[in-house]
């Protein structure tokens, strides 16, 4: 293969997120999130796993950094946790303040530049008891709690995303409950929706109003939707309806200043419209510098029921993320690898997904934040962790992103998940998405393989023959 580079000035960087990797869950002065709740639920999350400890970031960000150096990143995507800022969604916290500050200076002292997402997930359990993003004033609170840690960071971070994934935050969280709260609540999703992004406006005002030259993006999972049948009405009725609540539910809204009509019909028995009001969408549409897309998969989606599954043994049921196309099913492909995530290895997905961006939405500049695998590696004898599927699976997918830059679209960085092995989610610790490996009894941290190679790639801005 020939080797290929990435235009000038391109981001390579890694990402992590405040409740994966931080743990110090009670120190302080942090209260309890949404997720610390959530963990402690009987068969919520695998193994009974929680963030307690997770790869005990908070006291070992110096280490830390100094490994990013050493793998030659130029950026750090991380998050900051609401609780610790604004402990139960109340007043500013220093001891939390200080942390990231901390971090910041870390990192710009190893010339990496800190890219800050603002919400990854972890909610103040003390709002999420006032109702939670089912609630407009979280939308306020979240505007308020911006402010406070763009006014402490903003004289050294320059790159703002407001929401990371806000269909997880919506969809897995108040519908499937899959995710923190664990509600299965369908009505409360969609009200979910329209204030997470009613809070990503508002913070952005807030962000622009403290410090004007800050650049500002939101970070979305978005899925190109493959029909099983392309004949069947039914099936690309469900792929429209699946576009809908992934996608267009929010680029919509983002970036055209109206949320899919289509959709808001779907939605109707739901209650979504109940919940905007007249200004928001002018709220929600102001103008934003950048995009970030995490991708993963594509999403292959059938029309005909699945047969019903049982909830995986130890852990409890839980529903469908896909208010109103519950039906829908997605079936097993053959002709495709699948990570330890059981998701299909699709890296042509990113390049449809970069090029239809460029194509049906204003042409902002875009950043992958997240892209990477979860592979079950463990550490050989010699001390080495040889991880050659994920090395694979990041070098086809920078491919595919780069066939879609040579197209045209403008892509200016990637960001690897994760960093190092970290808690992911109902999954807990045992899909491992890192680029350096964890042992979590000791905390020791291994640079892999393909953090090795990635390194080489961030160095010389290029991917190797
Ligand atoms: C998306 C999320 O932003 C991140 O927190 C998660 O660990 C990865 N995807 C992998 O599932």
């Amino acid at each position: 293969m020939e080797s290929i580079s990435f235009p000038e000035g391109f981001v390579w960087g890694a990402a992590t997120a405040a409740f994966q990797v931080e743990g110090a869950s009670k120190e302080d002065g942090r209260s309890p999130s949404i997720w610390d709740t959530f963990c402690a639920l009987p068969g919520a999350v695998a193994g009974g796993d929680n963030g307690d400890v997770a790869v005990d970031h908070y006291h070992r960000v110096e280490q830390d950094v100094a490994m990013m150096a050493d793998l030659g990143l130029g950026a750090y995507r991380f998050s900051t946790a609401w609780p610790r800022i604004r402990p139960d969604g109340g007043e500013p916290n220093q001891a939390g303040l200080d942390f990231y500050s901390r971090l910041v200076d870390t990192l710009l002292e190893r010339g990496i530049d800190p890219w800050v997402t603002l919400y990854h997930w972890d909610l103040p359990q003390a709002l999420e008891d006032a109702g939670g993003w089912a609630n407009r004033d979280t939308a306020h609170r979240f505007a308020d709690y911006a402010a406070t840690v763009v006014e402490a960071l903003g004289d050294r971070v320059s790159n703002w995303t407001t929401l990371n994934e806000p269909w997880c935050s919506a969809f897995l969280g108040y519908a499937g409950g899959i995710h923190a709260p664990g509600r299965q609540e369908p009505a409360a999703a969609v009200a979910a929706v329209h204030h997470l992004l009613l809070g990503h406006g508002l913070a952005t005002a807030a962000i622009r109003s403290a410090k004007p030259e800050a650049k500002v993006g939101i970070t979305l999972n978005m899925y190109p939707i493959i029909p099983a049948d392309p004949s069947s009405e039914a099936d690309l009725d469900a792929v429209r309806r699946l576009d809908g609540l992934q996608n267009r539910i929010f680029l919509d809204p983002l970036f055209k200043g109206e949320y899919p009509a289509d959709i808001v019909a779907d939605l109707a028995p739901y209650g979504f419209a109940d919940h905007i009001k007249p200004e928001d969408l002018a709220i929600i549409s102001a103008p934003l510098d950048q995009l970030g897309v995490n991708y993963y998969t594509e999403h292959f989606v059938s029309s005909e029921p699945a047969a019903p599954s049982e909830p995986k043994p130890g852990r409890r049921a839980t529903g469908s993320p896909w208010v109103g196309a519950e039906h829908v099913s997605f079936p097993v492909r053959d002709d495709a690898t699948r990570t330890d995530m059981e998701w299909e290895v699709r890296p042509r997905g990113i390049y449809q997904l970069l090029t239809r961006l460029h194509e049906e939405y204003p042409r902002l500049p875009i950043y992958i934040t997240e892209n990477g695998a979860a592979y079950r590696d463990a550490v050989s004898d010699d001390g080495s962790v040889n991880d050659p599927e994920r090395l694979a699976y990041i070098d086809s997918h920078l491919r595919a992103a780069h066939d879609a830059i040579t197209e045209g679209v403008d892509l200016r960085g990637y960001f690897a998940w994760s960093l190092m092995d970290n808690f992911e989610w109902a999954e807990g610790y045992a899909k491992r998405f890192g680029i350096v490996h964890v042992d979590y009894g000791t905390q020791v941290r291994t640079p892999k393989m393909s953090a090795m190679w990635y390194s080489e790639v961030a160095r010389g801005n290029a991917l190797p023959a």
